[in-house]
C-alpha cells in the first residue's frame, strides 16, 4: 500500500497502539509487572510501526515507535535549564553530616527537619521535560545551566515515560530530573558481546551509560540497556510542599522512583541508612556511590537557598572508594605450605574501602605478566567487602623510567632452593619441603581448626616452636611431651599453656583418618577430596601404595590429584613422617567414613559471613566438604544455612530477606560435630 492520508479509524487504532504500548512499556519497565508476553508486545509494536509508515503523519513524539531510535543528529543542540541543575557537596564522613545538620538547625531557627534519604545512583544526571503530558525534551546536565539536547537518544530508554500519566491541569509544565543507568548484569552482557565481536570494552557501568549518550545515532542508543530512576520533580503550577510529595507525585505520573528511600530526623538514623547501603550495596543490580540527603520540605529547603552550586538542603554522603591509586614498592614472594609461591604487593599505605591496604594479592606470574606490573609503578588497589584487597590496573603514565618488568627469581627467598613450574601450571613452587616457610606453613595447616584441630597452636605459637627448634615438622609435635622442660623456657609460654598445647595434640590423636589425610597437606587434597580418598582407599597402607591409575578414576579426584597424591607419597621424607604419625597413635584406617551423600550436611549449602575466631575460611569450608555439605559464594533461596562471624557483610541482611536460618560460629561448630560423627 502507498502512503496515504489516514482514515479516521486508522487514526484511532494508531492512537490506540500508542496508549496500549505505553502503559506496557509502564507495567513492564516501571513497575517491574508485565501483563502480556514479549510476542504479543512486539506484535502490537510491529502493528504501529507499520500504520506509521504508511501514515507519516500519524507518528507523533510521544509514540513508542520513537524508542528505536531515529535518523543521526550531527551535534546536539545547547539548551539551557529552566532552573539550574545544582550539583551536591560531598563528604565522606560522619562529623561532616553532623556540621551539615548543625548549619540547616541553626539558619533554620532550630525548626524541626525532616531528611529524606535516598541512594545515590552512579549514573549520568538528566533532565527531561514534559508539556501537556508529552515529553518534549531531554536533556545533560552540562555546566548545570547549559546542556545537550539529547531527547532522541532519552527517548530510547524504556524506562522514560514518553507521556506522564493521568496528567491532570496542574501538571501541563513538569520538569523530571533523575539519573541514567546500567545495570551491572547487563553491562557485562553487553561488554561480553563486545568482546566477542572484538569492540573496544566499556571500562564501567558509568563510562558506558555516559559512552552511549553522547553517541549521535539513537538507534545505536536503543540497543543499549540504560534505565532512568528519577529523584525530582518540578512541576511549577501544582502545589507540592515536600520532596517526598512530589516523589509520590513522579510516580503517580509514570516515573521510576527509587523504592530504598528513608525518611531521617536525626544524624543517627541517617548514618545508620548510609552504613545499611554500605553493606548491602553489592546486592543491588547496579552502582550506587552513596547516599543523598534532602531537607523534605520545600519551604525550608527555600529558606536554605544554595551557595555556589549546591544547595544548603542536601549532602552526598559518599561512601569510601574501593579503589585507590598507590605506589607498588616492591614484590614479594610468600611461600605457602605446600611450597606455591605466591606474589605479593608491597603498597605505600593507602585508605580504600574502609582499611589502611599495604599488602595486596598479585595471584602469580602470569597475572603480573598480563597487567605489565612493575616495581615502582602506580597501581590501582582494589577492596570490597570481604574480599582481599588486589592490583587490579597500572596507571602506564605514572611508570618511572628505568622500572624494568618482573622476573621470577629462580630460587626460594626462604631457602634458596631452586623453584619449579609443573607443565601446564602457572604457579612457581619450592620443591624443598624442608624449606622454613614450608615448614611453618604446614604445621599451621595440620594444626588448624579444619585439619586437627589442635587447641592452642596458632600461627604465633607454631612460629616460636619452629624458631626455638623444637619442632621442624608437624610429626615432631607428637614428641613434644618430651620436650616439656625447652617448651616452659620460650617467652610467653607458663605451665599451663604449654600445658593446654600438650593436651591439644594428644586430643587431636583421636581426629578421625579422613581428618589426617586432609592434615597431610598433600598439594590439590582439600578437605572434600580427602574425604572421598578416605572412602576409596580405606587406609593409609592402600593409599601409600596406590599408583595414579588406583586413583584417577574416583570421581572428583582425576589424574591432577591422583599424581600429586602419588608424589607425595612416593617422597621418602613424607613416608617417614607418616610412619612416626603411625608410632605415636595416629588413625591409620577410615572407620566409619560414609560418602558425602550419606555424610551429616549432605546436600546442605552454606553461605559464610563475616570473620570466624577458629577457623579460617579454607578450614570452614573444608569441614563443611567433609561432612558432605557445600559453601557457595552468594546467598540465595537454595542456601541452607548462612554461618555469620564478625563484621558480617551484605550477605547477612540478604539472608535475613530471604528468611534462611542463620548460625552463630558456636552453633555451626556443633552443626559440624552431628554431621560428621
Ligand atoms: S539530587 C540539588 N538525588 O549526584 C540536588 N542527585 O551532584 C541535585 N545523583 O550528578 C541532585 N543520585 O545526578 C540527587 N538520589 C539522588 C541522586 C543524585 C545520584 C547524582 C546527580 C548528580 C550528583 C549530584
Amino acid at each position: 500500500m502507498t502512503p496515504g492520508r489516514a482514515s479516521k479509524p486508522v487514526a484511532e487504532r494508531a492512537a490506540a497502539l500508542r496508549h496500549e504500548l505505553l502503559e506496557h512499556d509502564y507495567r513492564y519497565y516501571v513497575l517491574a509487572q508485565p501483563t502480556i508476553s514479549d510476542e504479543e508486545y512486539d506484535r502490537l509494536m510491529r502493528e504501529l510501526q507499520e500504520l506509521e509508515q504508511q501514515h507519516p503523519e500519524l507518528q507523533t513524539p510521544d509514540s513508542p515507535t520513537q524508542r528505536v531510535g531515529g535518523r543521526p543528529t550531527k551535534e546536539f543542540p545547547t539548551v539551557t535549564h529552566e532552573v539550574p541543575m545544582l550539583s551536591l557537596s560531598n563528604t565522606y564522613d560522619e562529623t561532616e553530616v553532623e556540621d551539615f545538620d548543625r548549619r540547616v538547625h541553626s539558619l533554620l531557627d532550630r525548626q524541626k527537619v525532616t531528611y529524606v534519604c535516598e541512594l545515590k545512583f552512579d549514573g549520568v544526571a538528566v533532565s527531561l521535560v514534559y508539556r501537556d503530558g508529552v515529553l518534549t525534551r531531554g536533556a545533560t546536565r552540562g555546566d548545570g545551566f547549559q546542556g545537550d539536547d539529547i531527547t532522541q537518544n532519552l527517548r530510547t530508554i524504556r524506562s522514560v515515560p514518553l507521556r506522564l500519566r493521568n496528567a491532570a491541569k496542574q501538571f501541563d509544565e513538569v520538569e523530571l530530573r533523575g539519573e541514567v543507568f546500567m545495570q551491572r548484569g547487563d553491562f557485562d552482557r553487553m561488554n561480553e558481546e563486545r568482546r566477542k565481536a572484538g569492540e573496544k570494552l566499556f571500562v564501567n557501568p558509568r563510562n558506558a551509560t555516559a559512552g552511549t549518550l553522547k553517541l549521535q545515532d539513537s538507534r545505536i542508543v536503543a540497543t543499549r540497556p540504560l534505565q532512568f530512576s528519577a529523584y525530582y520533580l518540578r512541576a511549577p503550577h501544582a502545589r507540592l510542599s515536600s520532596h517526598l510529595e512530589s516523589l509520590g507525585a513522579a510516580k503517580e505520573l509514570g516515573a521510576p522512583i527509587s523504592t530504598h528511600t528513608k525518611t531521617c530526623r536525626s544524624v543517627g538514623e541517617i548514618v545508620e541508612f548510609w552504613r545499611s547501603w554500605e553493606a548491602r550495596r553489592d546486592q543491588l543490580p547496579y552502582d550506587i556511590d552513596g547516599v543523598v540527603v534532602k531537607v523534605n520540605s520545600f519551604a525550608q529547603q527555600q529558606e536554605l537557598g544554595a551557595i555556589a552550586k549546591s544547595p544548603r538542603w542536601a549532602i552526598a554522603f559518599k561512601f569510601a572508594a574501593r579503589k585507590q591509586q598507590t605506589v607498588l614498592k616492591d614484590i614479594r614472594l610468600q611461600v605457602g605450605r605446600t611450597g606455591t609461591m605466591t606474589p605479593v604487593a608491597d603498597l605505600e599505605p593507602v585508605f580504600v574501602g574502609g582499611t589502611t591496604v599495604s599488602r595486596a594479592t598479585l595471584h602469580n606470574v602470569d597475572y603480573i605478566r598480563e597487567l605489565d606490573i612493575r616495581v615502582g609503578d602506580t597501581v590501582e588497589v582494589e577492596k570490597g567487602g570481604d574480599v582481599i584487597p588486589k592490583v587490579s590496573a597500572v596507571v602506564k603514565e605514572k611508570r618511572p623510567s628505568g622500572a624494568k618488568p618482573f622476573r621470577m627469581p629462580r630460587a626460594c627467598p626462604v631457602c634458596g632452593s631452586p623453584l619449579f613450574q609443573p607443565v601446564g601450571e602457572v604457579n612457581f613452587y619450592c620443591e624443598n619441603s624442608e624449606c622454613p616457610a614450608q615448614v611453618r606453613a604446614r604445621i599451621e595447616h595440620f594444626a588448624s581448626r579444619g585439619a586437627m584441630d589442635i587447641e592452642g597452636l596458632g600461627e604465633a605459637n607454631v612460629d616460636q616452636l619452629v624458631e626455638a627448634g623444637l619442632i621442624k615438622s608437624y610429626a615432631d609435635l607428637y614428641d613434644l611431651r618430651a620436650k616439656q622442660q625447652k617448651l616452659l623456657r620460650l617467652e610467653r609460654w607458663g605451665a599451663k599453656s604449654a600445658q593446654n598445647v600438650l593436651e591439644g595434640i594428644e586430643a587431636s590423636k583421636q581426629r578421625p583418618f579422613e581428618r589426617l589425610l586432609y592434615a597431610l597437606g598433600i598439594r590439590h587434597v582439600g578437605a572434600g577430596v580427602a574425604q572421598l580418598l578416605a572412602v576409596e582407599a580405606r587406609s593409609m597402607d592402600k593409599l601409600m601404595a596406590s599408583a595414579t591409575h588406583d586413583l584417577d578414576h574416583i570421581q572428583g579426584v582425576g589424574p591432577r590429584i591422583a599424581e600429586s597424591v602419588v608424589r607425595f607419597f612416593a617422597d621418602r621424607h613424607n613416608r617417614r613422617l607418616v610412619d612416626r604419625l603411625r608410632q605415636a597413635g595416629l588413625p591409620m584406617e577410615a572407620k566409619t567414613v560414609r560418602r558425602a551423600a550419606e555424610a551429616g550436611l549432605a546436600g546442605k549449602t552454606f553461605v559464610l559471613t563475616g570473620t570466624l575466631a577458629s577457623l579460617t575460611r579454607d578450614d570452614a569450608r573444608g569441614r563443611i566438604e567433609a561432612a558432605g555439605g557445600k559453601v557457595t559464594s552468594s546467598v540465595s533461596k537454595n542456601t541452607d544455612y548462612v554461618v555469620v562471624g564478625d563484621e558480617p557483610g551484605s550477605k547477612l541482611q540478604k539472608a535475613r530477606g530471604l528468611g534462611i536460618p542463620l548460625l552463630s560460629e558456636e552453633e555451626f561448630l556443633r552443626l559440624l560435630e552431628q554431621g560428621s560423627s
